[in-house]
């Protein structure tokens, strides 16, 4: 049970919760997901609460994912509840092309006072995947307003994610989300990643090799050369390929090269905004201020669809020049900064400054990292990072009938255990289990969860 839940509200998600499981699971083609196995042994959340999810059969489940990285104030808080409410009463849409409403206005001036620096000007979308497609096109059209129209390449990374428009699989660097989409977007280069884990295996924060892997960017730019190049974009941490905290001084290395060679830095800080990392975001925690950062997810607290990037105020500028009839930027979506999610938004912002949460986690980092890194040594576990509340846990494969390697079997198979047996949801990819909790678990959910993890490595070996 949590504190931050009122007790009649409670027992009216759960009591709800068990009487909703739908009579048929054939029409919704489930995104990132071995669908005829959900279909097989089905996994339904019908409510949730602070720390927990409330399953159809109204079992509690400890949230060690944050839903999917974004539930950073916990499960049905309050204040964001009823901001919601309150803003679809009194505002259910309005354009945001030509016009606008007062809640957009003022939470892009609080994510500009929460950004470093002069990052303060925020462009609005609906996830982080038209954040990143967003932020790629900002620093294209930027050069092309700077008169240096040659600067288009864009410069992902190994294991990167970036969401799943055209733009963000090209920048990104998972070869699954890649390899059946063709040829992608033309003029996109990869630095390395950088894991290594001979040189970095159970390292507790920033591992201290691999700074160099930045001076790649210099290789880079040798064979485009600069005049080419348009912007790098990385995670800060990178989040979905398995927790990978930056080496120490790596970004400090890529924001010097970006400067030298006139290349604009992007964080996708999808994960990392909103307290992930015990800061605001990932470019505060690290002292690197890029260009433009993208956020989404935790900007509601999950609550709501958002996301947008914030450009610094010399980015914003370059575009504010021509005559002042003519729009700036040709892009934007239905549903940019659409109230509901701008009332969210701004309440999530809230509940983070008034319970301190971003500090709360960076306060619970050592203690969560200790018990994290003490799985090791579990059947399989081939190693374990953590920094802030997000830790990665890299499983060896289960094997085929055929006695190879079968990765993401065992992944699934943790899954499937942590939900049926263990009370436990978990974000898994391929054999690597990544635990992210909302920012308010008290030392005994962490108790509870790393538990709850063991139990399901143990099982799954
Ligand atoms: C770093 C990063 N960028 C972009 C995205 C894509 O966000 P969305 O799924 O909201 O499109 C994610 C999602 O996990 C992410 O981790």
């Amino acid at each position: 049970m949590n504190e931050h839940t009122p007790h009649a509200a409670r027992t009216q998600a759960a009591s709800h919760a068990a009487s909703q499981a739908p009579n048929d699971l054939d029409a919704f083609w489930m995104p990132f997901t071995a669908n005829r196995a959900f279909r097989a042994r089905p996994r339904l959340i019908a409510g949730a609460e602070g720390m927990h999810y409330v399953t159809v059969d109204g079992r509690r489940i400890l949230d060690g994912a944050a839903g999917l990285w974004c539930s950073n104030a916990g499960h049905g808080r309050e204040p964001i509840v009823r901001a919601i409410q309150a803003q679809a009463a009194q505002l259910d849409f309005s354009p945001t092309f030509q016009y606008g409403h007062p809640a957009a206005f003022t939470l892009a001036s609080r994510l500009a006072e929460l950004a470093p620096g002069d990052l303060n000007h925020v462009f609005f979308a609906n996830s982080g995947s038209e954040a990143a497609d967003t932020a790629l096109k900002i620093a294209i059209a930027y050069w092309q307003a700077r008169g240096k129209a040659t600067k288009t390449r864009l410069i992902g990374r190994e294991r990167g994610y970036h969401g799943v428009g055209f733009g963000g699989i090209s920048v990104g660097g998972i070869s699954g989300n890649r390899k059946s989409f063709g040829t992608l977007l033309a003029g996109v280069d990869h630095l390395p990643h950088t894991y290594n884990r001979a040189e970095q295996a159970f390292t507790h924060g920033q591992p201290a090799w691999g700074a160099h892997l930045a001076d790649e960017l210099e290789r880079l730019v040798a064979l485009h050369d600069a005049s080419t190049i348009a912007a790098v974009i990385v995670e800060p941490m990178a989040g979905s390929t398995g927790v990978l905290p930056p080496p120490q001084g790596y970004l400090e290395r890529l924001r010097a090269l970006c400067d030298r060679h006139d290349i604009l830095l992007i964080f996708d800080e999808v994960i990392t905004g909103f307290g992930r990392l015990g800061a605001p975001f990932a470019a505060e925690r690290f002292g690197v201020t890029p260009d433009m950062l993208t956020f989404a997810k935790g900007v509601t607290s999950g609550t709501v669809p958002m996301g947008g990037v914030i450009a610094r105020a010399g980015v914003f500028e370059a575009f504010m020049q021509g005559p002042p009839h003519m729009i700036e930027l040709f892009h934007g979506y239905t549903y940019s900064a659409h109230p509901l999610a701008c009332a969210a938004g701004l309440a999530a912002l809230d509940l983070y400054r008034d319970e301190d949460l971003f500090a709360r986690a960076r306060k619970m980092e050592k203690a969560f990292g200790d018990a994290v890194q003490a799985l090791k040594g579990l059947p399989g576990v081939l190693d374990i990072r953590n920094i802030g509340l997000a830790a990665g846990i890299d499983l060896a494969p289960a094997k085929d009938d055929a006695g190879k390697d079968a990765p993401g079997k065992r992944g699934l198979a943790a899954i499937e255990s942590g939900f049926h047996d263990h009370d436990v949801l978990l974000r898994v990819g391929g054999d690597t289990i990544a635990l992210s909790p909302p920012l308010i678990a008290s030392e005994d959910d962490i108790a509870a969860l790393v538990d709850r993890v063991a139990g399901v490595i143990t099982a799954t070996a």
